[in-house]
């Protein structure tokens, strides 16, 4: 079994070091990418507070061969199965490879709405050789509930996870 217990009274630095320091502990030497995004979507949720979705997207293909956002493990309400790079919050990070930290959902051009109650968003690619291989997506029912600290945080669990994806 593991019990890994967040402490609600941790600053958002410490809360995900900790989280980082968990993920590497279920990760390391386990080839398989969806176990270990399935394990660390559970993770986020229990770390990260008010959160309404947290999971990734992994880089497929369409039908055409183009690369194409397919969703991956998470935690949350069903959620759009294929997101062409260059849409929404997701698309976006995965076509420029950067974090898109987003205050209100409802402001960002295109943004894809899975579940109406998300209300801000932050998005991190996980990058491997270069190439964007997955994003991460934490979803809140708060507006600006991300802060940069969160976007730090995550981008740290993103190198972790650059070769377990
Ligand atoms: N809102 C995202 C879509 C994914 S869901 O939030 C899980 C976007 O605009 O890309």
């Amino acid at each position: 079994m593991y019990d890994f217990k967040p402490d609600a009274s941790l600053d958002t630095a410490e809360l995900y070091r900790q989280l980082c320091d968990a993920a590497d502990a279920l990760t390391q030497g386990e080839p398989d990418a969806v176990a270990n995004m399935a394990n660390v979507a559970a993770l986020i949720w229990e770390f990260v507070p008010d959160l309404n979705w947290a999971g990734f997207y992994r880089m497929g293909a369409n039908a055409a061969g183009e690369d194409e956002l397919v969703l991956g493990p998470f935690v949350g309400r069903p959620a759009c199965i294929r997101i062409p790079v260059g849409q929404g919050v997701c698309g976006t990070a995965a076509a420029d490879a950067t974090t898109q930290l987003v205050e209100d959902v409802h402001a960002f051009p295109g943004h894809i709405a899975c579940d109406a109650a998300s209300e801000s968003e932050v998005v991190v690619p996980i990058v491997r050789n270069g190439k964007v291989v997955a994003i991460i997506d934490c979803d809140s029912p708060t507006k600006a509930r991300f802060s940069q600290g969160d976007a730090d945080g995550l981008e740290k669990l993103a190198l972790l996870l650059s070769d377990r994806v």
